[in-house]
């Protein structure tokens, strides 16, 4: 099951050029990330991936089938503003939409909201109105949803951006999972250190353009490219190449601590 762009294009109906000609396959049990500066076309690829918008050129497929419908059921998205895709008069009911649209027996719905809601750590919110959420919290309940859900596409644009410390880890626990079980994850960001963290493989958009794509531990190393690109290269490899210059910059921290002598390798195996 592979998520596929062909020659995608996309100018907004007001003629504003968001993507163009995007190739890129995404590939199952990995997390993929999309990096890009304020308006480079990120949000833009996320809703031609689920299927929401249409590309005006060329094509996004699932499986070798053009995403139309049909892909709703399997793709899940937490938009920018997760404030904007808040539906039902509870935050349970917003939970339980798409367990309903999938068919499961109120039992089974129940007990799926039940375990979502205390995933994200957010029972006491249950009973609420969905419309006055922070962003934070809005978005802690739409990824509720995607967990009741448990989609074979997992799509996040800009999660970390209102999450507070216990929203990242659990978010970051959530996309772990996904990966374990399988299915497909992107995630847009603008934070490579997130990326540094989780990333298996990489896309650079630019203007709406792909200019860099690969596998992180090759492509989130490459400082200087990485700044001219208009990307903040990450913390790890920067300080890596600071302090062992002649080495070839190391992409997690576990890597950078051990070759300081301050983590023991046996203990934690290095995940590069
Ligand atoms: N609804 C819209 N109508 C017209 N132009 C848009 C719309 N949404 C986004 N754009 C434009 O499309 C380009 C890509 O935007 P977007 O995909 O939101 O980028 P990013 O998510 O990387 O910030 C930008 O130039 C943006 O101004
Ligand atoms: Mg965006």
């Amino acid at each position: 099951m592979i998520l596929s762009l062909r020659n995608v294009s996309y100018s907004y109906p007001d003629g504003t050029p968001a993507l163009r000609d995007v190739n890129l396959e995404v590939r199952p049990g990995e997390i993929t990330f999309v990096l890009g500066p304020n308006g480079s076309g990120k949000t833009t690829l996320l809703l031609l991936m689920a299927g929401l918008l249409s590309p005006t050129e060329g094509e996004v497929s699932f499986d070798g089938k053009p995403v139309g419908n049909w892909f709703r059921k399997r793709c899940g998205i937490l938009f920018q503003d997760p404030r904007d895709q808040l539906l039902a008069p509870t935050v349970w009911e917003d939970v339980a939409l798409a367990p309903r649209q999938l068919g499961m027996d109120e039992g089974e719905v129940k007990s799926k909201v039940e375990e979502a809601l205390r995933f994200f750590g957010i029972e006491d919110l249950a009973l609420r109105s969905p419309l006055r959420l922070s962003r934070g919290q809005a978005a802690k309940v739409i990824l509720a949803g995607l967990l009741a859900h448990d989609p074979e596409v997992l799509l996040l644009d800009e999660p970390w951006s209102s999450l507070d410390a216990e929203g990242t880890e659990r978010l970051l626990e959530l996309v772990r999972r996904f990966r374990e079980r399988d299915r497909i994850v992107v995630i847009s960001s603008q934070n490579s250190d997130m990326a540094a963290e989780i990333s298996d493989t990489v896309h650079i958009l630019k203007n709406g353009e792909l200019v860099m794509s690969g596998p992180a531990a090759d492509l989130l190393v490459k400082i200087e490219k990485l700044r001219e690109v208009g990307i903040r290269p990450p913390l790890v490899p920067s300080v890596s190449k600071a302090v062992f210059p002649s080495y070839p910059p190391m992409l997690r921290l576990e890597d950078l601590l051990t070759k300081l002598g301050r983590l023991d390798p046996e203990e934690n195996p290095s995940q590069t």
